[in-house]
């Protein structure tokens, strides 16, 4: 895998730390819980969309673009990163936001909303739940060209090839951290939304001959739907990374046990994972993704999934900004101290 032959743009100015979760691991008294810190990456606020990012826009600054078009829900982290970017590049960009089964678009929303806004969006569309989004942004970049512009469209998530890239990289970056100090990963837990993520990580570690298991912990989507779109993705990463790789029953392990009742709709183990990692270790969770990602790590720790002396990397892939949005779910107290 030789990365460097790929254009590039860096938003962050060295490798995210890894930290042992001390007071977690005793909480839960099972694996040494690790976190990858990618909630400080660079660009307004953080997390995972800036890995993917630094591919995405350098291909669209070498093909000319000068407007970014992509698309969300309504409080999307990958938007919010992706406005970032554009402006730290001097380009345009536009959203496509698609409304929830039970939410709207509301213009003086907090959380990404609100820095929509402050980073100076130029138009956002917005789209009744159950729109076809990737329709709408082929809309809009016809309407771009029509009038002249050159835009650049990233689909949801940026979980194309390019996007999931990122990700790849984020697996040397791992492995060249733990090589450093020494520490020997068994287990990595990352959310599984897009599937940009997951699906490089697991290109990634395969491209360097590492077996580290990644396992996917779905957001949105049941198993039968989830894992075919990471095997799909992991197979093209692969390939235009020329890692040989055949992908096999088990290359991709996903749980759906943890989305609850969907997409943004929040769980009582969402919560507690929240309030447990904010009152353990200062750290801020979201309540989309990664508050149900450690809800799912904690469970499979409770059921005893993971060995005593295995050491387990949950990927903090960042959305805390999206809480000034949720502030109220959390006025239930799920973890006492
Ligand atoms: C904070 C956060 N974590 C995880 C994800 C999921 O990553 P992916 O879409 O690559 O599966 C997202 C996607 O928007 C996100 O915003």
């Amino acid at each position: 895998m030789m990365l460097s032959r790929l254009p590039r743009r860096s938003y962050t100015y060295a490798e995210t730390p890894i930290e042992r979760l001390d007071r977690l691991t005793d909480l839960l008294d099972g694996p040494n819980i690790y976190i990858k810190r990618d909630d400080l990456l660079g660009l307004a606020g953080g997390g995972n969309k800036t890995r993917k990012l630094e591919f995405l826009i350098a291909d669209a600054l070498e093909k000319g673009a000068d407007t970014i078009v992509t698309c969300g829900a309504l409080q999307s982290n990958h938007c919010r990163l992706t406005l970032a970017a554009a402006v730290k590049e001097g380009l345009k960009c536009q959203l496509v936001l698609e409304e929830g089964p039970s939410t709207s678009y509301d213009a003086d929303a907090n959380g990404n909303n609100l820095l929509y806004n402050l980073l100076g969006v130029e138009h956002i569309k917005v789209v009744e739940n159950g729109t076809n989004v990737i329709e709408e942004m082929n809309i809009l970049g016809e309407e771009l060209i029509a009038s002249g512009r050159k835009p650049y469209l990233i689909p949801i998530g940026g979980s194309n090839v390019l996007g999931s890239v990122g990700y790849a990289a984020c697996a040397q970056e791992i492995l060249h951290q733990t090589f450093k100090s020494g520490l020997v990963i068994d287990h990595v837990v990352v959310a599984s939304g897009s599937g940009g993520t997951q699906a490089g990580l697991i290109a990634g570690f395969h491209g360097n001959s590492a077996s580290v298991k990644v396992s996917g912990i779905n957001v949105s989507r049941s198993n039968e739907h989830q894992i075919p779109v990471i095997q799909d993705l992991v197979q093209k990463t692969a390939k235009f990374l020329n890692v040989p790789f055949t992908i096999s029953e088990d290359s991709v392990n996903c749980y759906d046990d943890y989305v609850g009742g969907g997409y943004t709709i929040p769980t009582d183990g969402m919560i507690e994972a929240v309030q447990m990692l904010a009152r353990t270790e200062g750290i801020l969770l979201d309540a989309v993704y990664t508050g149900k990602v450690m809800a799912g790590l904690i469970d499979l720790v409770r059921q005893g999934k993971f060995a005593k002396d295995e050491n387990v990397l949950f990927i903090h892939t960042g959305g805390s900004p999206s809480l000034y949005a949720n502030h109220t779910l959390f006025n239930k107290d799920l973890f006492k101290i």
